[in-house]
């Protein structure tokens, strides 16, 4: 499938991965909440690209990132001022906007939908990347579909390092979560995915905000599948410690702060975040994952977080769940 006979670089090099995007090669960026799969959003070939390394379904619309919110507006129409609210508070940041495209971004990118998807990312080198080339950058997060997003480099070259030419390192990422999706209804906002944005600072600015966030297959924002962000052994959902007495070497327990299993070894234990930090738990999730996927347990279990007062631990939650749904 690859044209890459070798193993992708690690490096760098914004001008290098600037050589190559403009070359109509997909590349690897850094942002804030996970890393992507960027190539020319207005190059349908590479678009093409991105879905065919990912494995992604055509159905399954890709974000397209700009380097300010001028920009991103230029690829929308009709764009109500509660958008322009947003983009004011959390641009640049982890905040996609879904609104009416104006037919400039090709198709293939919004899977046909009349809508398109933008984002502003804070990463300060994809910044620097977005400012070196003279088109938006359209990117998935950098893994297999449906699999555990990347949050460092390696977790890209892990899985897609055949596929692809180069990986652009930015360090592991600040947020450890993905953009919190917003698309509108008569010009009100409605959440579409739970993200890296705490629910509490959405709702200071829409108290009345209307949450739409898919459960089920043939969603409108696709990457809400149930069974999204799983790692591919068994991952069970248990609502308290109780509800995982027995004492079994092959179970990791996913947890949060002092609280654990007592009769777990503390070797089994992957903890979020030892000291209750919600942050810190955010940016840890997906390579804990990642480390329960390799390491030599059979099963992982998860017991969700205690709801926080910035609400970071609804998209906790909402990820956890997701990665259980395939098994329960
Ligand atoms: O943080 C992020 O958003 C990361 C980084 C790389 O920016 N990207 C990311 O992309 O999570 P992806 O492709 O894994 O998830 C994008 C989601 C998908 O669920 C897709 O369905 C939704 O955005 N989406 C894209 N365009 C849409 C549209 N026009 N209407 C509704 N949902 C859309
Ligand atoms: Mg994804």
């Amino acid at each position: 499938m690859s044209v890459f006979s070798e193993k992708a670089v690690i490096g760098t090099d914004v001008t290098e991965a600037a050589r190559r995007l403009n070359a109509g090669e997909v590349v690897a960026v850094p942002t804030e909440t996970v890393y992507g799969l960027a190539g020319n959003a207005l190059n349908r070939e590479a678009v093409l690209q991105i879905f065919k390394i990912k494995r992604r379904p055509s159905f399954d619309p890709l974000i397209v990132h700009c380097a300010d919110a001028e920009e991103a507006f230029r690829y929308a129409v009709r764009v109500p001022p509660a958008a322009f609210m947003l983009a004011e508070k959390f641009w640049p940041g982890p905040l996609t906007l879904v609104l009416p495209s104006r037919g400039v971004v090709p198709e293939v990118v919004n899977a046909g939908l009349p809508t398109v998807a933008l984002r502003v990312p804070a990463h300060p080198l994809f910044i620097q990347l977005l400012q070196q080339v003279d088109f938006p950058l359209a990117a998935p997060s950098a893994n297999p579909f449906g699999y555990v997003s990347p949050t460092q480099a390696s977790h890209v070259f892990e899985q897609l390092g055949d596929k692809i030419g180069y990986i652009l390192d930015g360090g592991p990422c600040q947020l450890g979560l993905e953009s919190t999706i917003v698309g509108f209804e008569k010009n009100k906002p409605v959440l579409l995915r739970l993200g890296a944005i705490p629910t509490v600072q959405l709702q200071q600015l829409f108290p009345d905000i209307a949450f739409k966030i898919q459960a089920s297959s043939n969603p409108s924002a696709p990457g809400q599948l149930t069974s999204h962000y799983a790692p591919r052994k068994k991952v069970l959902w248990c609502k308290d410690f109780n509800e995982s007495s027995e004492a079994d070497p092959s179970t990791a327990y996913l947890v949060f702060g002092s609280m654990k299993p007592t009769q777990a070894p503390s070797s089994n234990i992957l903890n979020l975040s030892e000291g209750g930090n919600y942050h810190e738990a955010a940016r840890n999730l997906y390579h804990l994952l990642r480390q329960f996927d390799t390491g030599p347990w059979r099963r992982l279990k998860v017991f969700p977080l205690p709801e926080d007062d910035e609400g970071l631990a609804h998209t906790i939650n909402d990820r956890l769940r997701r990665a259980t749904a395939s098994f329960s």
